[in-house]
């Protein structure tokens, strides 16, 4: 039997769960509650407080999950009533729950349905409260989760900008895709090549360059033939390294506006999540090192939204 893991806030205590639900504990899976029954609300903060972060479902009742997931979603999302905390935590989980799936299995389709769930929601809580990305993008992530957070937070900023640069709704949906699967293929690359997540492009020597292009073959590998998966996006995960001096694993020196945009935004958050700059200091650093890796608009642009957005004064 193969078992998916979601995040328990991704369930909700006092409403029907149409699907077993299981933990792991010593290397085994044990059901925690059969299908069709409510989890109350102090047994959920038991689990919390005892730090269980994950259950886990049966793979076969992943469309059940996504359905149920999409609805949860949808109500949160549209309630008056939920604070704006509730539905960032709601989104954040759901989010890092699909970008865990597919890293784990990213020829899966379901997988791929998660991220189409997660990118719709992140976008309507963003759109629909201004506070929201600012509250998302500043909790910090526990060590073993920052590539999680790290796709996460690429997602966030790429949509703004994105908007800002006026890209067409179906190129915001494939920039916002290609952002949360973009470094999924670092977990199955080399040693060498996964130690690379934890440093700075400028501290690339020689050696590190030439390994930086397996996190990015090792997953178009196994989407490239997907036909679910739209072009763009594969494009953009090939791309999201590239930056206009050519020094890119791709050597690529045309990128167009929504490559330009997912890279940028790449590159900025490692300066913050790996090189532990400020929000301000990591675009200083943008617009002063990189200034020829991006086009000079879509700096200043990407400054504006870091301003509208709080993250920035
Ligand atoms: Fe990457
Ligand atoms: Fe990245």
């Amino acid at each position: 039997m193969s078992y998916t893991p979601l995040r328990i806030n991704t369930i909700k205590p006092e409403i029907q769960i149409p699907f077993e639900l299981y933990i792991h504990f010593k290397d085994q899976y044990l059901c925690y509650q059969a299908q069709g029954l409510v989890i109350n609300k102090d047994k959920f903060k038991k689990l919390k407080k005892q730090k269980v972060a994950k259950f886990y479902i049966k793979s076969q009742d992943e469309r059940l999950y996504q359905k149920f997931l999409d609805q949860l979603i949808q109500e949160t999302l549209n309630s008056a009533e939920t604070p704006v905390e509730d539905k960032v935590v709601l989104m954040e989980e759901a989010s890092s729950t699909a970008i865990e799936q597919i890293q784990k299995d990213p020829g899966s389709e379901s997988s791929y349905k998660m991220t189409q769930t997660a990118t719709g929601g992140l976008r309507k809580l963003i759109t629909d409260n201004p506070t929201a990305l600012k509250i998302m993008f500043e909790k910090k992530a526990l060590p073993h989760e920052v590539l999680v957070k790290h796709s996460l937070n690429v997602c966030l900023l790429a949509t703004k900008l994105a908007e800002k640069l006026r890209l067409s709704d179906d190129e915001i949906q494939a920039v916002m895709t290609a952002a949360l699967m973009h470094d999924i293929g670092i977990p199955r690359s080399s040693e060498e090549a996964q130690n690379l997540f934890q440093k700075t492009k400028q501290k690339f020597t020689p050696d590190d360059r030439r390994h930086h292009k397996e996190h990015i073959e090792s997953t178009l590998q196994i989407i490239k033939d997907k036909p679910y998966i739209k072009p763009l996006v594969i494009q953009l995960i090939q791309h999201h390294e590239e930056v206009l001096s050519g020094n890119g694993p791709y050597k690529q020196t045309k990128l167009n506006a929504a490559e330009e945009c997912l890279s940028l935004v790449n590159s900025y958050d490692k300066k913050i999540l790996i090189g532990e700059l400020s929000p301000k200091d990591a675009l200083k650093e943008l617009m002063v090192d990189e200034l020829g890796n991006y086009e000079l608009k879509t700096l200043t642009k990407f400054k504006e939204v870091l301003q509208k957005e709080g993250l920035i004064l």
